[in-house]
């Protein structure tokens, strides 16, 4: 009993000594571990009449539980100390000058290819591109648009100079749709691409430029149809414009490349040269869609008894002035740095289907 007093007072005397909490776990592992002092007590219990036994026993368990508190007490204020050590040392320093304000922003055309992209990524769709320079077939032919047809005469095609080596013209792309034959000549079904990208016709004034910028959808599987188009393009309207209720109309049309073809308009309405998207009678139209043409499929080498698929098309530009109210569309390649000021984006503005579409 006397060795246990003489053990009890050093432990404890260890315990408040123990100066970091690696010390202070050693000095638990000497006292109370499977080795420590106080558990070869304990097995010497064994050997101990019962009286005896008992009373050692109970004195034993008094001193483990006194250690074993004065460690947790100890540890609280060890911990403590070490807080407000790293508190004291990781001091910021308030004389730091304040970081520059960010130079630049992100045009508005750039925020919207990448809006468009974060929402048909959520859907599932990748993107894909193709070169400017195209040739004939397949910006024309191998869309179902023959040599004759007047979609040619209708786009106002740059025609380029030079033939490609095996003699096919080439042209400036009228539309991003090459970029689905692209796709389905390189790529098994099922499909499911979006392809932004520059395009060009000779057109100049407010709302059309000799260059401009388009996004084309294309899905191509084995049961894919037009509730399929529908469901999409209503549910890309109403996130790209941030409105869920927004009314969203198809309208027949004719497309050389889709049959059926479907023109898309969204609610409006119309104050003077105004439009506000989403309320009012008023249509607006913002896209064209269909059924891919099974002319087109089997151009590239696709079953259409088997597959069969929808394309939609869109001018960005138009999509970008219409959802941040911007009048005309030559300003867009102005480089006038007051219109990026007031027009353009944060860097670091992240858009997807939920945030950062709107402002
Ligand atoms: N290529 C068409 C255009 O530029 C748009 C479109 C694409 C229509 C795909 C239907 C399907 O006008």
């Amino acid at each position: 009993m006397d060795n246990l007093d003489q053990l009890r007072s050093d432990l404890l005397t260890s315990v408040e000594e123990a100066t970091d909490l690696k010390a202070l776990d050693e000095v638990r592992v000497s006292a109370l571990g499977k080795k420590g002092a106080i558990s070869g007590l304990m097995k010497g219990l064994g050997g101990m009449d019962p009286e005896q036994r008992k009373a050692t026993g109970q004195a034993l368990n008094l001193v483990k539980n006194e250690i074993a508190e004065a460690i947790e007490r100890r540890k609280e204020t060890l911990a403590d100390a070490e807080l407000d050590a790293r508190l004291a040392e990781e001091r910021i320093d308030v004389s730091l000058p304040v970081r520059e304000e960010p130079q630049g922003s992100i045009h508005p055309l750039s925020q919207t290819i990448d809006e468009v992209v974060a929402i048909f990524g959520e859907m599932g769709f990748t993107v894909a591109e193709g070169p400017d320079i195209e040739v004939d077939w397949y910006n024309f032919g191998a869309l179902n648009i023959p040599p004759e047809h007047p979609a040619r005469q209708e786009h106002d095609t740059f025609y380029l100079p030079n033939e490609t080596e095996d003699g096919q013209r080439t042209v400036l792309r009228t539309h991003t749709s090459p970029v689905q034959i692209r796709t389905m000549l390189k790529q098994k079904p099922p499909i499911r691409v979006i392809c932004p990208g520059r395009t060009y016709r000779c057109d100049y004034d407010a709302t059309h430029s000799p260059m401009f910028n388009q996004v084309e959808g294309l899905v191509i599987d084995e049961k894919t149809h037009m509730g399929h188009l529908k469901g999409c393009l209503i549910d890309f309207c109403r996130a790209y414009f941030g409105t869920d209720d927004l009314p969203v109309r198809f309208r027949p049309s004719y497309f050389p490349f889709t049959e059926p073809s479907a023109e898309v308009d969204i609610g409006c309405t119309r104050e003077g040269g105004e439009f506000k998207i989403g309320h009012g009678d008023d249509w607006l139209e913002i896209l064209g869609s269909g059924m891919v043409n099974p002319a087109v499929l089997e151009n590239c080498g696709i079953d259409s008894t088997k597959y069969q698929g929808f394309a939609f098309g869109v001018g960005l530009e138009r999509l970008a002035m219409l959802k941040y109210g911007i009048p005309d569309l030559r300003t867009f390649y102005e480089s006038d740095l007051r219109w990026l000021k007031h027009y353009g984006f944060a860097a670091l503005d992240v858009p997807s289907m939920t945030g950062g579409l709107s402002r």
